[in-house]
């Protein structure tokens, strides 16, 4: 079976499957969530928190992902049923292929709402509308513009069609291409950005900020944030890796590849970090300002700087950048499933996935408008867009990777693992396979427990509500100190 080539296609080789795995890790996540997630649970502790979950979790789950894709070469469910069916496991286990799929079709639906202010923010920079504004100016700005659902849903359709036009046109012609160019063109403004922060004199305040731990600032809140987080930066538990990875040679390494996925991909959060984060502290920022941080604080700075409206037009290309190749990833297992149960052509089979998504992402376009209304998730998580937001990212997710870790770690039988990791020592494999079964599945459901309040252990952090009243004035007032 390992020597099939998938029906869906194949990467024309190791470059392009890197780009596109990469392309699919690297996006919104690392742009948009990681730095506002950070900055809200306090900086540095969090980073190395998700840092760990990164290393002990996200790289040997990846591992496993494209292992069974590339094994199973077909959609994720069905790799997984070849695989339990071929090692002697339950036919269940192919559910939670599904479920991924699930996983990753709701996380589109939002995904390309946010996407679609990404696209909407390069116009807004590329047309100066930053350029000189006051700082209540700019927030007036963005709330007008997601106060008006069907603006948003103007955007996001660009989005959606988009995403749709290059899935449409296959794996190698739509998706390689499409990464092929936006790939290198994210990482060349990245560097522009950096450089541009590493000029600036509060360059080591926003570094500290990333890499000082304050474990006062930590809970087990943190935790799932972090652990959810690791699970939706590097594109897992969705069913993505897994289609990607049926679309692998067969002489490519999985372990190296996945090494170079997740670093990259961690690389680009906390370069991200070091580009925005200096900016905040420089014009007096709050860096815990939630999903909107980069889209208010980032324009004020890009108003105020010179060359402002060029920083902030390749700023908010990059982002759109990474949010395309991660949407069509996304879209991907949708894409590929409705070909295999419908018998339909690509093109067909991705307008009807591409059309359920744009249904389905109306409500999120509501969320911050008509239909805003609190979840008992906390301030970020309003309406619709919250609850699929947390649930994915914070529940679903790191429930997949438990399904995916207990899986490889003790259904797949040994030779076929070994086989498509046939490059790694025998102690690398061990230590692997050791992680899978017992160190990931631990910290997941630990972390789980405690997030669902059956342990209550919250490290160096008092209860949540009751120090606010104590000190309310704090956090401003450091900020304001810091910042000055
Ligand atoms: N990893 C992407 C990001 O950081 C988002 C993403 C793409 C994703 N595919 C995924 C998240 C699959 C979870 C599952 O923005």
């Amino acid at each position: 079976m390992e020597d099939n080539q998938s029906v869906h296609g194949e990467w024309s080789g190791r470059l392009a499957f890197i780009l596109a795995a990469t392309g699919s890790a690297v996006g919104l996540g690392n742009i948009w969530k990681f730095p506002y997630v950070t900055g809200e649970n306090g900086g540095g502790a969090f980073v190395l928190l998700y840092l760990l979950c990164i290393v002990l979790i996200g790289i040997p789950v990846l591992m496993a992902e494209i292992l069974i894709g590339r094994r199973g070469r077909q959609t994720p469910h069905r790799s997984i049923g070849a695989l339990a069916n071929e090692s002697g496991a339950g036919v269940h286990w192919s559910w939670f292929g599904l479920m991924g799929v699930a996983c990753s079709f709701l996380l589109l639906s939002f995904y390309v709402v946010i996407a679609g202010w990404a696209v909407a923010y390069v116009v807004f920079a590329v047309t100066g509308q930053f350029s000189g504004e006051s700082a209540d100016n700019i927030g007036g700005m963005f709330n007008n513009f997601i106060g008006d659902w069907k603006v948003l849903m103007g955007w996001s359709t660009l989005v959606t069609v988009l995403t749709t036009y290059i899935v449409a046109r296959g794996v190698s012609k739509g998706l390689e291409k499409a990464v092929m160019f936006m790939m290198p063109g994210l990482g060349a403004i990245l560097l522009i950005l950096v450089g541009y922060a590493l000029s600036q004199g509060e360059f080591m305040h926003g570094f500290s900020f990333l890499f000082q731990p304050d474990f006062s600032k930590l809970n087990f809140d943190s935790a799932i944030v972090a652990l959810g987080h690791a699970f939706f930066t590097l594109s897992l538990a969705s069913g993505v890796m897994i289609a990607y990875g049926s679309y692998l040679p067969r002489n490519v390494s999985i372990a190296k590849t996945s090494l170079i996925i997740a670093v990259t991909d961690t690389a680009v959060a906390l370069v991200a970090g070091m580009a925005i984060f200096p900016i905040v502290f420089q014009y007096a920022l709050d860096p815990s300002a939630g999903p909107g941080l980069i889209f208010v604080t980032l324009p004020i700075a890009f108003g105020q700087m010179p060359l402002g409206t060029i920083f902030g037009a390749l700023f908010f290309i990059m982002l759109s950048f990474a949010a395309f190749t991660s949407a069509i990833s996304l879209l991907e297992p949708s894409a590929a499933l409705i070909i295999e149960k419908f018998s339909l052509t690509r093109g067909k089979a991705a307008i009807f996935a591409g059309g359920l998504i744009w249904l389905a992402s109306i409500p999120h376009a509501l969320s911050f408008n008509e239909l805003a209304f609190e979840t008992p998730f906390g301030p970020d998580y309003v309406g619709v867009f919250g609850i699929v937001d947390y649930l994915t990212a914070n529940i679903l997710l790191p429930l997949g990777g438990l399904c995916i870790a207990l899986f490889v770690g003790w259904k797949i039988k040994d030779e076929f693992s070994r086989r498509e990791l046939d490059d790694v020592a025998d102690a690398h494999f061990n230590l692997w396979r050791l992680t899978l079964r017992f160190i990931a599945p631990v910290l997941i459901i630990v972390v789980f427990l405690n997030g669902l309040g059956f342990l209550k252990f919250t490290p160096g952090a008092p209860p949540e509500e009751e120090p606010a009243l104590e000190q309310p004035l704090e956090p401003a007032e450091e900020q304001v100190a810091e910042a000055g």
